[in-house]
């Protein structure tokens, strides 16, 4: 089956064209890289001869509101236009859980008009709105800074992995078209502002994360729920501390040859400062009454004692972003403070952690991750 997918250079695109190919399916990548250009629409039509199946994964180069309104109009009429000419039959296009609650926000006008052409247009058509990649979670730090504070609210959200997206919408591709929408979204809900400062802490990034209910969110206040998906949602199998390894990995492999040592801080330390030399991967300190795990290089932090008997988990056995308490055996998951394994039931309270130099800092407590995140 000829599968088109329009911006197959990018995030979500590339991952569907190999899974695709590797499926059997003859797989295009359209983009403007290779000639297709869906505002204009050079190149469009050639591009869709004898395709069954077009998957809309464009994203607009500017996220002005003016411009990405007339990004996905024009781009989304240019292509059901094409299609219908051509004769394909589904027409899939992956957009945002939460659309039709957040007008506020011009991104997701945009992408609500791009899902209102699709749904008046004869085609068939499957419309996927996924929860936040984990891969954009930087970008939303980025969008909240100010100076050297992120203000973000503490509301739930809960992020996929840009793997489970591509997976999900393959299956939906090749599948009947839904002439519906399907929600997906990540395994596991966390509290906003607590997890963009894991994905700071991981990437020994000095910036604090400020939990400010009114803080918008790409222009937009949130409301608790206003990021999650309902209950039917499909969830992805990838977990967020599996893919912060990966990616802390990945990073510490990019930087081993230009990496100088960090700029030492010459002063005293704070009560709540130690030096990151005293930590090297795979090991824990001490911090006042808090514990500051190094985790392949990503920094962390949580209670020092466990929930369950209070056992010293700055004595615990360390392995990947698993504690085992050395009393009962209790394990937790020193990003989240998930419980992992009993006897322990309450999970960990979580800090903080922002590293400057060569001087690590214990900051204030997180916002408390959900019962088994
Ligand atoms: N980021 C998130 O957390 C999130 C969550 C839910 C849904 N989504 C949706 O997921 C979709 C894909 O996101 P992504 O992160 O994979 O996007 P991305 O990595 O930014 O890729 C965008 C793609 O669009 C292509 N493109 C841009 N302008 C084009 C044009 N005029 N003509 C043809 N192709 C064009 C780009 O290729 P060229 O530069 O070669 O043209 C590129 O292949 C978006 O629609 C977004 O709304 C994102
Ligand atoms: S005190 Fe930690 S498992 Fe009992």
């Amino acid at each position: 089956m000829k599968i088109v997918v329009v911006g197959g250079t990018g995030l979500i695109g590339s991952k569907l064209v190999t899974m695709l190919t590797r499926d059997g399916h003859e797989a295009v990548s359209a983009s403007r890289r290779s000639g297709v250009d869906v505002v204009s629409p050079d190149g469009l039509a050639e591009a869709l001869k004898g395709a069954s199946v077009v998957i809309d994964v464009t994203n607009a180069p500017s996220f002005e509101d003016a411009a990405v309104m007339k990004f996905f109009k024009t781009s989304t009429h240019n292509l059901l236009t094409a299609e219908a000419a051509a004769g394909v039959t589904h027409h899939v296009a992956l957009s945002v859980v939460g659309t039709e609650r957040l007008l506020h926000s011009g991104y997701l006008r945009a992408k609500c008009a791009q899902e209102r052409l699709i749904k008046e247009s004869p085609t068939p058509y499957s419309i996927i709105q996924a929860t936040q990649f984990f891969e954009f979670l930087q970008a939303i730090a980025d969008a909240a800074t100010h100076g050297t504070a992120v203000r973000l609210p503490p509301v739930h959200i809960q992020p996929i992995a840009a793997d489970d997206v591509a997976r999900a919408v393959a299956r939906i591709a090749t599948g009947a078209p839904l002439n519906g929408t399907r929600e997906i979204g990540g395994p596991e809900p966390f509290y906003l502002d607590g997890l963009i400062q894991r994905v700071l802490g991981a990437y020994n990034d000095s910036r604090e994360v400020i939990a400010d209910p009114h803080a918008r969110y790409f222009g937009t206040e949130l409301s608790q729920n206003s990021l999650v998906p309902g209950d039917e949602a499909e969830l992805g199998a990838i977990r967020f501390d599996e893919w912060i390894g990966w990616m802390v990995r990945i990073s510490d492999q990019n930087r081993q040859d230009s990496v100088r040592p960090a700029a030492k801080i010459d002063r005293p330390l704070r009560e709540n400062e130690f030096r990151v030399s005293e930590v090297p991967p795979g090991s824990v300190l001490l911090v006042g009454n808090v514990a500051a795990f190094n985790v392949e290089g990503g920094f962390c932090a949580t209670q020092a004692m466990c929930t369950h008997r209070h056992g010293p988990l700055s004595e615990g056995v360390i392995d990947g972003s698993t504690v085992t308490c050395p009393l009962h055996g209790a394990q937790f998951n020193v990003w989240t403070g998930a419980v992992l394994h009993g006897p322990a039931t309450e999970p960990l309270k979580t800090y903080a952690l922002t590293v400057e130099g060569d001087v690590g800092r214990v900051g204030v407590p997180l916002t408390q991750a959900f019962q088994g995140a």
